[in-house]
């Protein structure tokens, strides 16, 4: 927006804002901060941020190699399970609650989508892993997963993946140590996934036309389509409070009381030494810039651990809602069936206390939405998809 027209607008809020309050009415959306926090939420850049701890994290022969090694089976100890078993079709994710690996292994949460995943500053739902490629080891060692380990995916590289393996690390596979060829294989992968994006959406294009009109006067803001799934989202939902920016993801850990009665129910809390400690970490020896920015987020994180702690129990990380059409069913627990659902989960204020483990953050309360608010938050939603 230019200034003008800013300055326009703020005489106009002024004014109105002073009518409203005047005759007792209800603020006009948006307000000046509304308004802001609009403006944040549309046109993602097209390519992720960079990330200094994979040399190769924008390579293209990497991600050549990363997209074949996502899709291999070999890669497991069963010979049956790929990234892509869980991470498939349009959602990049599974259609059910939970995902099986080898072996009649089930995942104990519900796979997210790899789309637009390197927007993410933490991985997984409890944030164990703080880089992409760091990530990657996971599903491959973890037993109900793809049960792997260094033996089995240097032999796969080293029958299918040379020269270009070689090429990119300067050594073979028998050359690398068992965690540096778990590190490179990451690497591989992450290069692939930074590739895996389904961005600008119809979403993006209702915020702009929304805010042109907000910014020429209130009257046109309220006969603009979006304006109710917008004003609700913002204002009665406080979607936004943790669903912002480009991203619409806050890169933090909540406790909204999704309930859980499962081993992993602690969430972040549970996570959040392990990762600080992790041999593969941004700050780790396997990192490409183990004193860069990404390696210092962890700094900061462990300085405010102490004060931090009761908030991490029962929390978890605030997903993007883009392409949330394609991912189907929601929440760590996958428990959560339809978009409408979600909306519904919200509106109730959570679930009940007492069938999640720690305290609901006090931002998530009962909403009272009607259903025309919330059949517009569900078409908002569904607006996300990108292409
Ligand atoms: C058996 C199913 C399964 C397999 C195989 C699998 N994943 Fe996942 N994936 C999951 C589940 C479940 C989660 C969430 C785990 C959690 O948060 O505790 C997940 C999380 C992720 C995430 C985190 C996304 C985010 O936003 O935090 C990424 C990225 C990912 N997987 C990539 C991969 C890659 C790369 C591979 C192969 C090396 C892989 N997955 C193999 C089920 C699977
Ligand atoms: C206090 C922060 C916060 C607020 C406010 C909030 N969310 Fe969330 N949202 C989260 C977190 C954290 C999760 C994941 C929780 C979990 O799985 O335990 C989540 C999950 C979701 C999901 C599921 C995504 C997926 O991939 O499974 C959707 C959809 C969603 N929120 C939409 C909304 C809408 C719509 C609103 C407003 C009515 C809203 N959120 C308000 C933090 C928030």
């Amino acid at each position: 927006m230019n200034a003008r027209s800013l300055s326009t607008r703020l005489t106009s809020l002024l004014v109105v804002g002073l009518l409203a309050s005047a005759c007792g009415d209800e603020n006009p959306f948006p307000s000046f901060d509304e308004l802001d926090a609009l403006q944040q939420l549309h046109s993602p850049p097209q390519k992720p941020p960079a990330d200094a701890t994979n040399r190769l994290a924008d390579n293209p022969q990497a991600a050549a190699l990363g997209n074949r090694l996502f899709h291999d089976p070999k890669l497991s100890a069963c010979g049956t399970v790929s990234c892509s078993s869980c991470h498939d079709g349009d959602g990049r994710t599974v259609a059910k609650a939970k995902a099986d690996g080898c072996n009649g292994g089930v995942t104990g949460r519900n796979p997210p989508t790899i789309l637009n995943a390197d927007y993410n500053r933490w991985f997984m739902w409890d944030g164990r892993a703080d880089r992409l490629w760091n990530q990657a080891i996971l599903p491959m060692t973890n037993p109900v997963e793809m049960g792997s380990n260094a033996n089995i995916i240097r032999s796969v590289l080293t029958q299918d993946y040379l020269p270009g393996y070689a090429e990119l690390f300067n050594k073979t596979p028998d050359e690398t140590g068992d965690d540096e060829l778990l590190a490179n294989t990451g690497k591989l992968m992450q290069a692939y996934e930074r590739t895996v994006n389904r961005l600008r959406s119809p979403f993006d294009e209702d915020v702009k036309r929304f805010i042109a009109a907000a910014t020429v006067s209130v009257a046109e803001g309220e006969r603009d389509p979006a304006y109710l799934a917008l004003k609700t989202y913002v204002r009665k939902g406080q979607c936004i409070v943790c669903h912002k920016g480009v991203e619409m993801s806050d890169h933090l850990f909540h406790n909204i009381g999704v309930k859980d009665g499962s081993e992993s129910a602690p969430g972040q809390t549970a996570a959040v030494e392990p990762m600080l400690n992790w041999k593969f970490n941004a700050a780790g020896a396997f990192s490409d810039a183990p004193t860069g920015t990404e390696a210092s987020r962890l700094a900061a994180l462990r300085t405010t651990l102490a004060d931090k702690r009761s908030e991490m129990v029962g929390a978890y990380k605030t997903p993007t809602l883009r392409n949330a059409a394609l991912t189907a069913p929601y929440m760590h627990t996958g428990e959560v069936a339809t978009l409408a659902d979600v909306v519904e989960f919200y509106n109730k204020g959570g679930d009940e206390n007492g069938t999640f483990t720690g305290t609901r953050t006090e931002t998530i309360k009962k909403l009272d939405l009607n259903a025309e608010e919330k059949a517009a938050l569900v078409k908002l939603l569904e607006s996300m998809t990108g292409q």
